[in-house]
């Protein structure tokens, strides 16, 4: 191939010399800030190879003369980050549950830290913000408490759970009336549960319907569906339901209870979580004295 450099009579500018067919290839520089980029950012990495942990090997990787490593940059952070929190938690751990909320910096670490710990651990049962969710996960952002609403209350409840098999956890059963009761008995005290809240209902079968419920139901339930904490009956002459107010779940309630389960967290969370998550629960509407 000839290789004649010379002045392209067109565009003014040099050729390279290579010619094919008589079609000429132009000689068409890198532009100068382009090319001096390149160079920096190969001198650049050369720099950071040295610097830096940079090429793999089958045994780890180049560690790099600075000995950096991200994993102990994020370690070190999390430590500072834990040592700036530690006066809370030394004070969270220290403190009497009805104490935390005496002091405003200290209330406000429990809370920010139990809001997380409950989308973490309690929202896929009871919903965002203690919101509840059909099927017997009850609201806990309101007034209407089945085991109490009081700072101890809830925080044995948190710590042992509900109907779960432990030893501690919050227990009672409410039996299946399909197998005590007539089918028209059922009907006829599922009309005067209906009553008590000022539902709709059958009038004759709520007259029928109160005796059965004070031989029957009163018990756990409350002589007016008041409900009772200690046997963790909920109340029912209230609009607040667990599984439904419709006089078909009422009714399907009664011939065969659910009885909702919930963990004990005790042995997941440490006391202090537990704690805050105890003060949180407390703060979301309904907290008691
Ligand atoms: C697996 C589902 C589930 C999870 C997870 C769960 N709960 Fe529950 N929780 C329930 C059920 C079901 C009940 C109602 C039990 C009953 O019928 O008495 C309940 C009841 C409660 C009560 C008692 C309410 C009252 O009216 O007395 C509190 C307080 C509570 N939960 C808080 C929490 C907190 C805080 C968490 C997270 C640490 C949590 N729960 C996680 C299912 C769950
Ligand atoms: C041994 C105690 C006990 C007795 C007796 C009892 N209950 Fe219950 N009842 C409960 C408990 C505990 C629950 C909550 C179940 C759960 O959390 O899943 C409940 C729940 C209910 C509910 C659902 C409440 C809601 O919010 O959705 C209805 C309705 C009800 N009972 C009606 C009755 C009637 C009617 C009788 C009598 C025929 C009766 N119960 C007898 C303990 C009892």
């Amino acid at each position: 191939m000839p290789t004649k450099i010379e002045k392209d009579a067109i565009s003014g500018q040099e050729t390279t010399g290579h010619e094919w067919d008589g079609i000429k290839e132009l000689n068409t520089p890198l532009p100068k800030w382009w090319l001096y980029t390149f160079y920096a950012t190969i001198a650049f990495s050369l720099v950071y190879v040295v610097l830096y942990p940079a090429i793999p090997s089958f045994s780890g990787h180049t560690p790099g003369v600075l000995g950096y490593n991200s994993r102990v940059a994020v370690e070190e952070r999390l430590a500072e980050a834990r040592a700036r929190q530690a006066e809370f938690w030394d004070a969270i751990a220290a403190a009497e549950l009805s104490e935390i909320a005496a002091e405003p910096a200290r209330l406000n670490f429990a809370l920010t830290g139990g809001a997380a710990a409950f989308a973490d651990n309690c929202a896929p049962c009871h919903g965002q913000g203690g919101a509840g969710r059909p099927g017997g996960f009850p609201v806990l952002a309101d007034d209407a408490w089945i085991w109490g609403g009081a700072l101890d209350d809830i925080h044995t409840t948190l710590l042992h759970g509900i109907r779960n098999g432990g030893d501690e956890a919050r227990d009672s059963e409410m039996p299946a009336y399909a197998d005590i009761l007539e089918p028209a008995q059922i009907e006829a005290v599922a009309d005067y549960v209906l009553s008590l809240s000022g539902a709709e209902h059958d009038g004759a079968g709520a007259t029928a319907g109160q005796e059965i419920y004070a031989d029957n139901c009163a018990a756990c339930h409350g002589e007016a569906g008041e409900g009772l904490r200690e046997l963790g009956g909920p109340r029912l002459n209230d609009q607040i339901w667990l599984y439904g107010g419709s006089r078909d779940e009422v009714i399907r309630q009664i011939r065969q209870p659910r009885m909702g389960v919930m963990p004990g967290w005790q042995d997941r969370l440490d006391a202090s979580t537990i704690k805050m998550l105890t003060v949180y629960v407390h703060s979301l509407g309904g907290g008691e004295e």
